[in-house]
């Protein structure tokens, strides 16, 4: 309870903007995982990264980690949408895991103020799709935390609804 409260404040502390902004309330409409949102997702990855810092035994940029990790799928359009044919969907599929991380970072960039640390960590969250691997701290635990996340709502082994 007071690791939960603790969570929240650190979340409010450093994301309040990014937290009440139109455009990532928005991201509560879009599916990221079977029945999770991408507001949600983006929300257990923020508090999933910041658990991760709090138990390793290195020194983090919590203001930095917290906004990267709540933008790092910042890419604002629903990426199940039927397109045109199966093969645009299949190809579309595909190229999402590849080019999300650039469009996030350009819409945070755009919308928001982020710095270089935060730019790190949204480019290179999907390592290693990215192949250069994360170059700071911040962006391995958000990239760790964002694939064990990812399976936990993947396979349904977390609660969650759309528009939670
Ligand atoms: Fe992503
Ligand atoms: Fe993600």
């Amino acid at each position: 309870m007071r690791n939960r409260r603790k969570i929240y404040r650190t979340l409010h502390k450093y994301g309040e903007d990014i937290l009440r902004s139109d455009s990532f309330q928005q991201s509560r409409e879009y599916v990221q995982h079977g029945t999770f949102s991408v507001w949600k997702h983006s929300l257990n990855v923020a508090e999933t990264s910041l658990k991760m810092s709090w138990a390793l035994p290195f020194r983090f940029s919590e203001k930095e980690l917290v906004r990267g990790a709540l933008l790092h799928d910042y890419f604002l359009y629903d990426w199940h949408e039927k397109r045109v044919g199966v093969r645009e969907i299949k190809e579309f599929y595909k190229m999402h895991g590849f080019t999300h991380p650039a469009i996030a970072a350009r819409n945070a960039r755009r919308d928001f103020k982020i710095g270089k640390l935060e730019n790190e960590i949204i480019c290179k969250h999907m390592w290693p799709l990215t192949i250069m691997p994360p170059m700071c701290r911040e962006a391995w635990v958000v990239t760790m935390a964002d694939k064990y996340c990812s399976l936990l709502e993947t396979f349904h082994l977390v609660k969650g609804d759309l528009c939670g």
